[in-house]
């Protein structure tokens, strides 16, 4: 077991005040091997630290060939090449921190909710994502009237606390539609499509392969061959006093517009159109038609083979067998 939970050198870009705005690490490393542990533990202090390009030549033979080509052009004044060294899955404590824990999420080398994020908020900085990169949101009057004076456009993307995860990294086989509706930190498995009404926050994402139409919520995971509907929408946990976090497991259809506060097993269809949320009464309706009972949608939290429609005749939310199989646009999932 190494006694490294994780390690990472990036560019680190500062704003005029000198604080750190972001950082890219090309080649973050997750648990690395016993022996590259203890070399790390001897040249780098614990947390983040400034990294010179002399103590990284050292470690070529661990560093990818880009990260090691891309030393010579840091000239820029507020470019610096940092280290962070984590011994153990902590708190975050800073921005650099911050940014390690989302690349190990896009980079696929750690699941969503497996990780401590807690601080993640306070140790970003809220950032203009401009054409020109990063700019502190409190700097960015003067980089407009700057970039006017001297005849530049300046485009301001979003100000945000979160970059767009493509900035950084572009995990195998996926395709994004738009890339400003999937953050840093996003988890992508291979064979998923996100299309323009798609949208996965940090900490969250998909298993593969998926096609997501709709909103993926903080911490929500979509199990493989499962699609959000456009426009549909998975409950989140940071506001609004849902507890529950939401999963689905393999094989769902979350139909346009349909939501679900409730985590669903394999095999889950809800209709287009119907939010089943962790109160909603549900009837439920055996094989023959019959109603069983009725419960909370959250007794049922879990479940596989559930259809959930809201009766056209009676309003009443229903649950009964999902019989059919879904049959999923194959053409959809082969994601080319
Ligand atoms: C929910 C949905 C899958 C049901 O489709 P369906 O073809 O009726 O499915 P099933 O035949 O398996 O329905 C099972 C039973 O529920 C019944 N049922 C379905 N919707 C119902 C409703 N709103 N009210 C009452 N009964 C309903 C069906 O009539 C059927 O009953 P039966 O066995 O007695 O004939 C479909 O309406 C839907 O919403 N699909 C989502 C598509 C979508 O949004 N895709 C994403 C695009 S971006």
């Amino acid at each position: 077991m190494s006694n490294v939970y994780a390690w990472g050198t990036g560019i680190a870009r500062r704003a005029a005040s000198g604080a750190i705005l972001d950082v890219f690490f090309p080649c973050p490393v997750l648990r690395p091997a016993p022996e590259l542990a203890a070399e790390l533990l001897q040249r780098f202090p614990r947390g983040t630290s400034e990294t010179t390009a002399t103590a990284l030549q050292e470690l070529l033979a661990h560093l990818p060939e880009t990260l090691a080509t891309s030393l010579a052009p840091l000239t820029d004044s507020r470019t610096t090449l940092l280290t962070v060294l984590l011994t153990e899955d902590g708190p975050i404590t800073d921005t650099a921190e911050a940014y390690l824990k989302l690349h190990l999420l896009s980079h696929r080398l750690t699941p969503p909710n497996s990780q401590n994020l807690d601080g993640i908020f306070a140790a970003l900085p809220t950032v203009a994502w401009t054409s020109e990169g990063p700019v502190l949101a409190e700097e960015l009057s003067g980089c407009l009237l700057r970039a006017r004076l001297e005849g530049r456009h300046l485009d301001v993307h979003s100000v945000d606390k979160f970059p767009r995860m493509v900035n950084y990294v572009v995990p195998p086989g996926v395709r994004i539609a738009d890339a400003s509706r999937v953050r840093l930190g996003a988890y992508l498995g291979d064979g998923t499509t996100v299309m323009h009404e798609g949208q996965v926050n940090f900490n969250s994402g998909t298993l593969g392969p998926n096609m997501v139409e709709g909103r993926i919520s903080q911490g929500v995971i979509l199990g493989a061959d499962t699609d959000l509907g456009g426009g549909a929408s998975t409950m989140g946990t940071l506001s609004g006093g849902g507890t529950i976090k939401v999963s689905l497991g393999r094989n769902c259809l979350i139909g346009a517009n349909a939501g679900t506060g409730i985590p669903l097993g394999d095999r889950c269809t809800i209709e287009a159109g119907l939010y089943i949320t962790a109160s909603t009464p549900v009837t439920l309706i055996d094989e023959t038609g019959e109603v069983v009972r009725v419960v909370k949608a959250r007794e049922l939290a879990g479940g596989s083979d559930m259809l959930f429609v809201r009766n056209g005749r009676t309003g009443q939310v229903e649950c009964r067998t999902n019989r059919r199989a879904i049959a999923l646009n194959e053409a959809l999932h082969a994601n080319n």
